[in-house]
């Protein structure tokens, strides 16, 4: 039977780790997979996280099983982070093993609750998402999203598209740091999104992987907050893969905002989705970011680091954009500065790419993304002159 098997396509993002990883030049440089790095290039376990496993590993007294739904003390945690506030009286809410764990439920959840659901995409999206999406059979539809002009968001172009949504569809959104353009929606245009929404009857999903790497914790979930308030129904996919830095605990939470009418049966059916695919869910990594969120003492150590992350990220942009402004003798890399989180598209052509990867040793993913956490100091004027010696 294993004999039918056919090769599936490789993960690009994935794909280029490896390759980075067998490249014996040493002065090579990733700005692939979105990991943040120091400017030593290490993906430092936060002190928080160091500090609650210490406390946990002396205080855990069992491993046996919390529920199918995960520990409630995280799923109440994480919505206040997201939210803001519990919303408790349409709120259902499942642990899963990280972000696309989350996003994986919730497309199981749609396809479950509407099979003729379409899902509207931005053009483009974190290619992970249509791989799920295709594997699982559900339609999708693109929507314009970035100008490749301006490197800003084409937000005409992504109204135009979006007013063709029918009732019962459901409009994918990243909630900050757009992956992987880094270009985001301003808030009158959330609330644009919102209208729209609930003009045509289509259920917005927010993915929301970057919390706290954009413009800070609460800003970066006022999209989120603002659509969890205007719209009946909402799923958002979190992750605490970044903000924590617990990328291999795989720690993400699945909400979905009902009416109150329907929130038990809401969590009753997320509790059966987790019960399918994994069972309970990893409890590790939501225990410690349970434990960090709790204790007012290692809640403000880990906002205080993940602060000097996010400072440090736009420092790099400012920098580049100045770096490139002075190479290049013009302004055409000012969106560099201006978008936010992890993540810039550069705008250039799959060639371009190709010749800093082979010339220069600089690898980001072949649409041109660059993940900004892998530069540190003295590798952006190196990267600002590859730039501009392969044409870009
Ligand atoms: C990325 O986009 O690089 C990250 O979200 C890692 C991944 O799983 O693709």
């Amino acid at each position: 039977m294993l004999g039918n098997l056919k090769p599936q396509p490789a993960d690009k993002i994935l794909q280029l780790m490896g390759q980075f990883r067998a490249d014996p030049r040493e002065d090579k440089i990733d700005l692939g997979v979105g990991v943040y790095k120091s400017a030593d290039g290490v993906t430092p376990v936060m002190r928080a996280v160091k500090a609650a496993e210490k406390q946990l590993w002396e205080t855990e007294t069992t491993k046996s099983y919390t529920g199918l739904a995960g520990d409630p003390a995280f799923n109440a945690a994480m919505a206040t982070l997201v939210l803001g506030e519990a919303l408790s009286d349409r709120l259902s809410s499942v642990a899963t093993p990280g972000g696309t764990g989350a996003c994986r439920q919730a497309f199981e959840l749609i396809r479950l609750a509407n099979p003729e659901a379409a899902l509207w995409v931005s053009d483009p999206t974190w290619p992970n998402h249509l791989s799920i999406l295709n594997y699982l059979k559900i339609p999708t539809k693109p929507y314009r999203y970035f100008d490749g002009e301006t490197r800003a968001v084409d937000f005409d172009g992504m109204m135009a598209d979006l007013a063709a949504v029918k009732a019962g569809d459901v409009v994918l959104l990243h909630g900050c740091c757009h992956n992987p353009t880094g270009a985001n929606l301003t808030l009158p245009e959330w609330r644009a999104v919102a209208d729209l929404c609930e003009k045509t009857g289509a259920m917005p999903m927010i993915d929301i992987a970057y919390q706290g790497f954009g413009d800070g914790l609460d800003d970066d979930a006022a999209g989120v907050r603002l659509i969890a308030e205007r719209l009946p129904e909402v799923l958002i996919a979190a992750s605490c893969s970044k903000n924590f830095g617990i990328y291999r605990e795989r720690t993400g939470a699945l909400i979905a905002l009902s009416e109150p009418a329907k929130r038990e049966v809401t969590q009753g059916t997320l509790a059966f989705l987790n019960r399918q695919n994994y069972s309970f869910p990893p409890d590790h990594g939501a225990r410690l970011v349970t434990m960090i969120l709790e204790d007012p003492a290692l809640r403000g150590d880990w906002q205080a680091e993940l602060e000097e992350m996010r400072l440090g990220m736009l420092g790099l942009r400012e920098q580049l954009a100045k770096e490139l402004r002075t190479l290049s003798g013009s302004d055409r890399f000012g969106f560099i500065a201006e978008h936010r989180g992890m993540f810039s598209r550069l705008g250039a052509s799959p060639e371009q790419v190709e010749r800093l990867k082979s010339e220069h040793g600089i690898y980001m993913v072949g649409d041109s993304r660059l993940n900004i956490a892998g530069l540190n100091a003295k590798s952006v004027p190196v990267l600002a002159s590859a730039i501009l010696d392969v044409g870009i």
